[in-house]
């Protein structure tokens, strides 16, 4: 079985998990539509072409490119946001997912919180945080998101800096996604920030295993007979080697 194919089956089962926690009714023809947008990969296509670095890539379907940023566009589409906050932005792949789905709705804005890649000596002395050693590929000269097709941009604001500068200032939020440094400290104060003045939002946690706020989270909304007052479903994602693991949580 092809990765492209393991792709689709396992977000399959992630949809028909989120459906039912959600209490969500069916809607997979948004998957349908997302594969049947040839202009969508077709745009993303020119820009990485354009680009020095990753040239030679070329996407010949959504499924190439990962569970969770397929997902994310299944959970927009359903729950037709007004206002999204996602800090971690980087060559921008789940951010032009994120305004795809926005487009697709005609419906919503974002606001995507991230450094410039040229600040990073800056902000970060020593490492980034966990999970940043995969990122050290992202080309010096570039910006967050240099791969979202133009077309998508108009409902799209960047926001550059470190996330707990900006991260309360934002009201009237009803989707945010985490996916910047995923230490303990950032990852609790990104999410509990947003919360506080955005009760009850869903929010997904983008590597929720590189530390343990997530388990935290759940276990201070689960009253003592161990019931979980917080609906959440993990999304798995299929590695190279077609193996599937968690790779990231949704909670509201
Ligand atoms: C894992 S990458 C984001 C990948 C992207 N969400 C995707 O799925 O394609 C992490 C990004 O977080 C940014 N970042 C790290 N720490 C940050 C912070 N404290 N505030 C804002 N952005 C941060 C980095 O600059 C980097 O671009």
């Amino acid at each position: 079985m092809s990765k492209s194919s393991n792709v689709k089956k396992v977000l399959e089962n992630c949809i028909d998990k989120f459906n039912f926690k959600f209490k969500i009714k069916n809607k997979k023809n948004f998957i349908i539509d997302l594969y049947k947008s040839k202009f969508f990969l077709s745009e993303l296509n020119k820009k990485v072409k354009s680009n020095l670095h990753f040239r030679t890539r070329h996407f010949k379907s959504v499924y190439e490119l990962s569970v969770y940023r397929n997902f994310i566009y299944y959970v927009i589409r359903c729950i037709k946001p007004n206002k999204v906050v996602e800090t971690g932005v980087l060559h921008g792949l789940t951010t032009a997912w994120i305004l795809k789905a926005l487009h697709d709705n005609n419906k919503g804005k974002l606001i995507s919180i991230d450094i410039k890649r040229s600040d990073w000596k800056k902000y970060f002395k020593t490492k980034m945080g966990p999970g940043s050693e995969f990122d050290l590929d992202f080309p010096e000269n570039e910006n967050p998101g240099w791969i979202i097709p133009d077309y998508l941009r108009k409902r799209w604001k960047l926001i550059y800096g470190p996330s707990h500068k900006f991260i309360n200032n934002f009201k009237n939020v009803d989707l945010f996604i985490h996916d910047s440094d995923h230490s303990y400290k950032n990852v609790k104060n990104e999410v509990e920030t947003i919360l506080k003045k955005n009760k009850n939002i869903p929010v997904i946690i983008d590597n929720f295993d590189m530390n343990r706020f997530s388990f935290d989270y759940l276990k201070k909304n689960s009253p003592k007979d161990g019931y979980c007052k917080k609906k959440y479903v993990f999304i798995d994602e299929v590695n190279d080697n077609l193996e599937c693991h968690e790779s990231a949580i949704i909670i509201q």
